[in-house]
């Protein structure tokens, strides 16, 4: 799938057949059966202007282009909206650039965020699909979306935010991609303390993309809900199901980093029915960090997640997954 032009986010159904045969500071292998491979191709939909996939001309904007011409006036306004935190482009706030794109929007618009680090709430509506979000070339630690709150936090109306409504970022669209951006919430869980639950991203929007991008957080980095995911070279840190939700994701040389101080885990899978099919693929991904951290906690009956060709810093919890005290999801863990 890797460098292929066009991606159509057809993910494996993934076998729950895994056996993890060491672990340690080695390349550990564990074997994956695929019933399906990846589809790779490209289709239309009736409607010729409506794209039902994404390509990585999504994610590029012509810098040199932007620069050269005031974006105020020249450059075409329907395709690239310029933010800058300190002024003198299209907006001076990410969700101020997403508020200008119409809803029901049928092309892709690309969001170009300049470096700095935006401290704000962001959220793409559901009816606002075809956003990209694109920083600098080559830096994703430059572009940062960043806010703190958490899951014990109360909103106006003094109801507790709880898990979900916590995100610094949250995509409730279909084809958004995302790339040389982070996204983070700055909050700092406290092992035992409850209520801690901060998510940087949240994605519930079908067929999204997001290459080169860092998330960033302690306890629910990232809450992967649901649709069909692609996550390409990016950085995901966290200490506590950190990569967690029901969709069908691949996760493809990313970096997954644990800064758990004592015990964690990175993913918790929320499936709950056997017709699902749904599951967490880690592929030729590098695990590192501190603690010692679960492979997995099966968050629903059916949960599936399947490490392929990683590599394992030596913090795995031997035991390599838990069954969130629910001995009956054991019953299809057939990892030895
Ligand atoms: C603006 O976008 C339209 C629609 O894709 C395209 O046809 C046109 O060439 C673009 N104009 C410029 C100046 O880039
Ligand atoms: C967008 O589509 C929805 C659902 O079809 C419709 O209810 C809404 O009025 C549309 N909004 C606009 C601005 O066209
Ligand atoms: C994990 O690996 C990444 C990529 O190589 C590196 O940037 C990061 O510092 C590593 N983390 C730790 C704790 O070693
Ligand atoms: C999960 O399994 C438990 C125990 O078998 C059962 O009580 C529960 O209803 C199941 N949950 C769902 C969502 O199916």
């Amino acid at each position: 799938m890797g460098l292929s032009r066009f991606l159509v986010f057809r993910l494996p159904k993934v076998l729950t057949e895994s056996r993890v045969m060491d672990y340690g500071r080695s390349l550990v292998m564990v074997v994956v059966a695929f019933l399906c491979g990846f589809r790779v191709g490209f289709s239309m939909t009736n409607e010729a202007h409506v794209k039902n996939f994404i390509s990585w001309d999504d994610i590029k904007v012509d810098e040199h282009q932007i620069k050269l011409s005031d974006s105020r006036v020249n450059h075409n306004r329907s395709r690239v909206i310029v933010v800058n935190k300190n002024g003198e482009a299209d907006s001076v706030t990410i969700q101020g650039a997403i508020d200008m794109v119409p809803e029901n929007n049928t092309r892709r618009v690309k969001i170009y965020i300049l470096p700095g680090t935006y401290r704000e709430k962001v959220t793409v509506p559901k009816s606002k699909p075809y956003i990209s979000f694109v920083g600098n070339s080559g830096q994703m630690s430059n572009t940062i979306i960043s806010w703190g709150d958490k899951a014990s936090d109360k909103d106006s109306n003094g109801v507790f935010l709880g898990t979900y409504k916590s995100a610094s970022v949250t995509v409730e669209s279909d084809y958004f991609c995302a790339t040389d951006i982070t996204f983070e919430n700055t909050v700092i869980q406290t092992p035992g303390e409850p209520g801690m639950q901060a998510v940087a991203l949240r994605i519930s929007g079908d067929k999204a993309m997001f290459y080169k991008v860092k998330v960033i957080g302690t306890q629910d980095t990232l809450l992967d809900e649901s649709g069909s995911h692609y996550f390409y070279q990016c950085h995901i840190r966290g200490s506590v199901d950190f990569i967690f939700g029901n969709s069908r994701s691949l996760y493809q040389d990313c970096v997954i980093e644990s800064t758990a101080v004592r015990t964690g885990a990175i993913a918790a899978h929320h499936r709950d029915s056997p017709n699902d099919d749904t599951g967490f693929s880690f592929v030729n991904c590098k695990i590192n960090g501190t603690g010692r951290i679960y492979l997995g906690r099966a968050w629903g009956n059916y949960s599936r997640a399947i490490y392929s060709n990683c590599y394992f810093d030596n913090i795995i919890n031997p035991a390599g997954w838990t069954d969130w005290n629910d001995p009956s999801r054991d019953k299809y863990n057939l990892h030895s």
